[in-house]
């Protein structure tokens, strides 16, 4: 936590992965835990946001989820889908607040890099144009490179999710910093585009600091390390705990 002295005044904001819950329910194909009730404690602790990712292999989240967590959050609702018509469809169905369109491969373990803005142009500027039509807002996941930001902008998004991934991956030093400043370049190239910045992938409690701190950057969405911790404190503290980190 920021002592008094330091403090900036800049609180980003938490988004809340709860897929995970989901990973380990499927894992059984039992009715636990529910990410549902794992939303309404994240909720409790602070969360600002409640993210899910539905998956075309649907091997977590499931449209049941999506159903209720619709009904059921209270904070906004931000979706990750792949840039399909028929998840642009279940979008339109149960309107979340965001969708944060993301790249998917069937044999990933987890969303392994940006969406090329550039290469899918013709299939991803149809879905922006589309959800932000219906009134939803619309964030493209994207690797932090100049030109994906400005395709970013072309297509229409709202937002920009950085992918922090490389950065999350690399042990401290030279890489890694070159890693924090093309995040930092991209934040403000999007900022500057009147894109809003948000970011995350592989953020923990060690590393979500130097995110949080780059300019423009308003949102970060993180799943794993919050979830992993809430497994032995519980989902409230562990929301608390990152809350705090992100109160500069
Ligand atoms: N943001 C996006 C767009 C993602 O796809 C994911 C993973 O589902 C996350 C954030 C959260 O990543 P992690 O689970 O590594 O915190």
């Amino acid at each position: 936590m920021s002592s008094e002295s330091e403090a900036t005044g800049k609180r980003v904001l938490l988004g809340v992965n709860v897929d995970h819950v989901a990973t380990l329910r499927q894992a059984r194909g039992t009715k636990y835990p529910d990410p549902i009730f794992a939303a309404a404690l994240a909720e409790q602790g602070g969360a600002d946001q409640i993210t899910v990712h539905l998956r075309e292999d649907r091997r977590h989240i499931q449209e049941r989820d999506l159903a209720i967590l619709r009904q059921t959050v209270q904070v906004p609702l931000n979706l990750e889908m792949a840039a399909t018509q028929a998840m642009a469809e279940i979008a339109l169905k149960y309107m979340p607040d965001t969708v944060t369109l993301v790249p998917e491969r069937r044999e990933e373990q987890t969303t392994e890099g940006g969406l090329d803005a550039i290469a899918h142009a013709a299939t991803v500027g149809p879905i922006v144009r589309q959800l932000a039509d219906a009134g939803i807002v619309v964030s493209l996941f994207i690797d932090p490179q100049i030109d994906q930001v400005r395709q970013a902008v072309r297509l229409g998004a709202a937002t920009v999710e950085l992918h922090t991934g490389d950065y999350a991956n690399l042990p401290p030093g030279a890489a890694q910093q070159a890693a924090l400043g093309h995040l930092r370049d991209a934040a403000v190239q999007a900022s500057r585009l009147g894109l809003r910045v948000a970011a995350g992938h592989g953020l923990d409690y060690h590393n979500a600091l130097a995110i949080a701190a780059l300019p423009h950057v308003e949102e970060l969405n993180i799943g794993h390390a919050l979830i992993a911790k809430a497994m032995f404190v519980g989902i409230e503290r562990a929301v608390r705990e990152m809350v705090e980190i992100l109160t500069l």
